[in-house]
């Protein structure tokens, strides 16, 4: 291995011959100085500053042994790129500082993540990993709290840490020998050393058929008085209004005893429509929110065909959500820091009949839309004349349409939706964010339209009404 301070070096050179421009590098979102970015890892408020981690690997725009990077804030505006927490340099890691968590304990900032080990014929170990900080900056790494449980194949990973009822929890994602996706749980009174429980989900303890053959990312949270297990499934089959990428992520709502280490829920739902959503994580601040952080990408999904490989980076994390519950359904926001951003406003009423109206008067490309709509119509709205979202009233559906990444055909992703009384876009230079009734549905997805103007077209299949609301949306300060 080569020494750490040499890695560290090599990185930073990259990051400086990178030149981070090019069409679509985002203003408001977070992303990769050079290279790929993947999961966020460790989010967490600690002394009042945001900590926002990622995996990331800097010395190409590809997957392989990842590190966590790692950026600050205290008002998601003004934004600080921190030294990276994590490089890949023991041997209990050496193939990559995989996805995990963070909790602060006392005075010291603590991490988790997953050490992922292949030998030379390919075969992979996975060890549950410990590193403490006591400024937030510099981690020292303590190696191997937890090994790999019996029964189960090497993909265990991403542990999720949290107190709750006078101790500490982890939960990981694990893959059972006979290849079916489990949640595994285990207790601490120290952090330090982890008695396992077993699986808290999965087939055979709450579900009856297969779900998936890996579960990715766990995250399992109190919310309006309901109990989430948040995971991202590998290997569910596509359905005609669901489960159309390659891996999806979504919840499990339902009751946690901590006595019995025991959850009960319902159904899974899907949290995204849109193209490009994976592996989210949550935490609570110190305002009581829920915030969550996704992954704006899917491994394994027309990865190499962005286009901003050839300025040396890929892949960028979505804005930070604040998660409500409402009637058992789960809500999503981005958070009312945002609306900082706010620049130029401008309104408009759009009457749409039998043509296609083009809203001339607005330019921006990044920019923040509000369209009301009746309810009852159906319509379509396109952006850039790249995107296009579709809502059919009759049969209640909502799709969003691009151009492939690879073919250049058109594709969609359908949803079922109850409903469209509003949306709010977040539109930055190459992703789009779509809240459907405050939040109520969300769609997810990386843009590369040709035109760099920002364009919004209407029309609808019967005379329409949209009351639209725009403002240009500012980029993050970085220091
Ligand atoms: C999810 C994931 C995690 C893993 C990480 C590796 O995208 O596969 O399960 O820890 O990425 O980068």
């Amino acid at each position: 291995m080569k020494e750490e301070q040499a890695l560290r070096k090599e990185a930073e050179q990259i990051v400086q011959t990178v030149e981070a421009a090019g069409p679509f590098r985002q203003q408001f979102h977070l992303m990769p100085p050079a290279g790929l970015m993947n999961d966020p890892n460790g989010l967490v408020q600690w002394q009042g500053v945001y900590h926002v981690f990622y995996q990331w690997m800097p010395f190409h725009t590809g997957h392989g042994s990842k590190w966590w990077g790692h950026a600050a804030t205290r008002d998601w505006i003004h934004w600080k790129l921190l030294p990276p927490a994590l490089a890949p340099v023991h041997d209990f890691e050496k193939n990559g500082c995989y996805s995990g968590s963070a909790v602060v304990h006392g005075d010291l900032l603590y991490l988790f993540y997953t050490g992922n080990v292949k030998d030379e014929h390919g075969n992979r170990t996975s060890y549950q990993c410990l590193a403490v900080s006591s400024d937030g900056v510099e981690f020292e790494k303590h190696g191997p709290v937890i090994y790999q449980p019996e029964g189960y194949t090497a993909h265990v990973r991403d542990p999720k840490v949290w107190f709750e009822a006078g101790q500490w929890w982890l939960v990981i994602g694990a893959q059972r020998r006979d290849l079916e996706g489990q949640v595994l749980l285990y207790r601490s009174l120290d952090l330090w050393e982890w008695e396992f429980l077993g699986p808290l989900a999965g087939k055979d303890v709450t579900l009856a058929a297969s779900f998936g053959y890996m579960w990715e990312c766990p995250d399992f949270f109190e919310l309006g008085g309901s109990r989430v297990l948040l995971i991202s499934p590998q290997g569910l089959e596509a359905e005609v209004y669901q489960y159309q990428n390659q891996y999806q992520s979504g919840i499990f709502t339902g009751e946690f005893s901590p006595e019995t280490g025991t959850f009960s829920h319902g159904s899974f739902h899907e949290m995204d429509l849109g193209f490009e959503f994976y592996a989210p994580q949550t935490f609570l601040d110190d305002q009581g929110r829920r915030l969550l952080i996704g992954w704006m990408g899917v491994p394994d999904q027309q990865e190499q065909a962005h286009p901003t490989i050839a300025d040396g980076w890929v892949h960028c994390l979505t804005v930070p959500r604040e998660l409500t519950m409402q009637n058992g359904h789960l809500y999503q926001q981005p958070i009312e820091e945002y609306r900082q951003l706010r620049g130029e406003h401008a309104s408009a009423v759009v009457a749409v009949d039998d043509k296609t109206v083009v809203w001339h008067s607005w330019k921006a490309a990044v920019a923040e839309v509000h369209l009301e709509v009746e309810e009852d119509k159906s319509w379509t709205v396109s952006w850039r004349r790249y995107f296009h979202i579709s809502y059919d009233a009759g049969a209640q559906t909502l799709t969003f349409e691009r151009p492939d990444l690879v073919t250049g055909d058109p594709v969609r992703r359908t949803g079922r939706v109850t409903g469209v009384r509003s949306i709010r876009f977040l539109f930055d230079r190459s992703s789009a964010e779509v809240f459907v009734n405050d939040g109520e549905y969300v769609s997810t997805s990386r843009l590369f339209p040709e035109q760099e103007e920002g364009e919004l077209q209407f029309s609808a299949e019967k005379p329409a009404v949209f009351h639209v609301d725009a403002w240009e949306l500012q980029s993050l300060q970085w220091s």
